[in-house]
């Protein structure tokens, strides 16, 4: 039978027991671990994305993948508070939905983590460039982008990209630094976030007044959209959506959280609350303040936030939010590769996934192979692709996780139904099915291009599954290892 290999949560729950990691984390780091990986480019930059594909109705676009998010946060944090362990829906799946759906999200869950990665150091290459120029240290011109991406010149004309180089050197940086043990800790993401936030206040502050009733008129230029075309205000919810994306790496905490059951669901909805509230604010302000109609100024910005406080006047601001992206957006990267290596760690434990993944650095005690062959690949996404490609392909692999964790929550109901749940999902059979329609709208409002390439990545991940990992999976020989055994993921410190 196919779907027959399952791990027991009660094995996975035991593992973590042994992990005993120490339990530090409150309520509050939770909450600024969530925000600290949520706030990066899809505001910083893909505001402009979406302004070129909805015109002023990207507000809309926010509203619609912040509903479906917090539908996802409330589903997540049952099955977080209930099994607090590392490894996130790939774990999760596996205990509930079996071997071949667990490898299938966690070969989705590459594109969620490492896609995105690429995405964000793309997004930060647009002000870090944008800041290079400005202080007359600019790059040339076709090292700003990769090949498939066109940019913007001063005097109106446009030009192609062939290398993104600084994209590329960042990426390769924060793996190094990862190699080496940097990590998350809790004191640095809550400073990083304070920046961001001052950053995104400032912006809303200044460009509130500067609203205008005709901006936002037409409203709708490109309509509410149509399946597969990406276009319209839910082709635009659809790539906006990749702005939400990181609170899950609350649930990632979970084995080292004070009081999980309680500090969880906080940790999950309380950073996705206030990060919807800001993106609502800097939205409106945004096509308030400059108008957003397709192929307009705004949407044709690789710094949005900046450029739009420059022209109301505020150049030494609007170079301030730069640095803050500058600044911030590097942390991001870096959590998503680290959430990468860690999913990619914990199936070579599991013997999906080749053996040297799971090496650990004698010296730095790091996972040194699998951090180096992410990073090389986040490197090479963020040379050569588009910000606003590479963010949708990651929405495909990340909507089609949620849609997996938000079935396998309810099949819990059903299938385990006297098993302790700290925190319940309120209504979940309406919340449930909600949530997965919403993860179905979205990923069909993604554009015909990122949902052949998301089949395709998935049609290779069967054939590897069958070709390679089936045969060596631990549970299938019998001697399933530990999977937690992961080093320890040092969030606090
Ligand atoms: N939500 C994160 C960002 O926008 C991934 O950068």
């Amino acid at each position: 039978m196919l779907f027959e290999r399952k791990k027991s949560l009660d094995l996975i729950l035991a593992t973590a027991e042994k992990r005993s990691l120490k339990r530090q984390l409150g309520a509050f780091d939770l909450t600024m671990l969530g925000i600290g990986a949520v706030i990066g480019t899809g505001i910083f930059v893909l505001t402009a994305v979406a302004a070129n594909k909805a015109g002023p109705g990207m507000m809309y676009s926010f509203v619609i993948a912040g509903f479906v998010c917090a539908l996802t946060a409330l589903i997540y944090s049952e099955i977080a508070a209930m099994v607090p362990v590392s490894g996130s829906a790939y774990t999760y799946s596996y205990a509930v939905l079996g071997e071949i759906i667990a490898w299938m999200v966690g070969w989705a869950l590459i594109l969620e983590y490492a896609v995105a990665a690429g995405a964000v150091a793309v997004g930060w290459s647009g002000y870090a460039n944008g800041f290079l120029r400005e202080i007359g240290m600019g790059l040339p011109i076709a090292l700003t982008a990769g090949p498939g991406d066109t940019i913007n010149l001063p005097d109106g004309t446009t030009a192609a990209g062939s290398f993104n180089l600084i994209a590329f050197l960042v990426s390769l940086l924060i793996t190094l630094l990862l190699v080496l043990g940097t990590s998350k800790s809790a004191k640095f993401t809550a400073m990083l976030v304070i920046v961001k936030i001052v950053a995104l206040s400032a912006f809303i502050i200044l460009a509130m007044p500067a609203v205008q009733s005709v901006n936002f008129s037409p409203m709708l230029p490109n309509g509410w959209g149509t399946p597969l075309s990406g276009v319209g205000v839910l082709g635009a919810a659809a790539s906006i959506f990749f702005a939400y994306v990181g609170f899950d790496a609350v649930s990632t905490a979970a084995e080292e959280t004070k009081n999980p059951n309680r500090n969880i669901p906080i940790g999950l909805i309380g950073s996705l609350a206030i990060c919807t509230v800001f993106y609502l604010l800097v939205s409106y302000a945004a096509v308030g303040a400059m108008g957003a109609q397709p192929g307009g100024a705004l949407s044709q910005s690789k710094e949005p936030l900046a450029f739009v406080l420059r022209e109301l006047g505020y150049p030494q601001i609007g170079n301030w939010v730069a640095i803050a992206a500058i600044v911030a957006l590097p942390s991001v990267v870096l959590m998503m590769i680290f959430g990468q290596t860690r999913i990619l760690f914990t199936m070579s434990r599991d013997g999906l996934m080749p053996e040297s993944f799971s090496r650990v650095h004698p010296r730095f005690h790091t996972p040194h192979v699998v951090t180096w062959v992410t990073g090389i690949a986040v490197s090479l996404f963020a040379a050569m692709f588009p910000v606003g490609a590479l963010a949708d392909i990651s929405n495909s692999g990340t909507l089609f996780a949620f849609f997996m964790v938000a079935a396998g929550v309810m099949i819990l109901r059903k299938v385990e139904p006297n098993r302790p749940r700290p925190f319940k999902t309120p209504l979940v059979w309406i919340v449930g099915p909600l949530a997965m329609a919403g993860c179905l709208l979205l990923f069909f409002s993604l554009g015909w291009y990122t949902i052949k390439l998301f089949l395709i990545w998935a049609v290779i991940g069967l054939a590897v599954y069958f070709l390679y990992s089936r045969s060596r999976s631990h549970i299938a020989r019998g001697d399933a290892i530990p999977t937690l055994e992961v080093p320890p993921p040092t969030i606090g410190g």
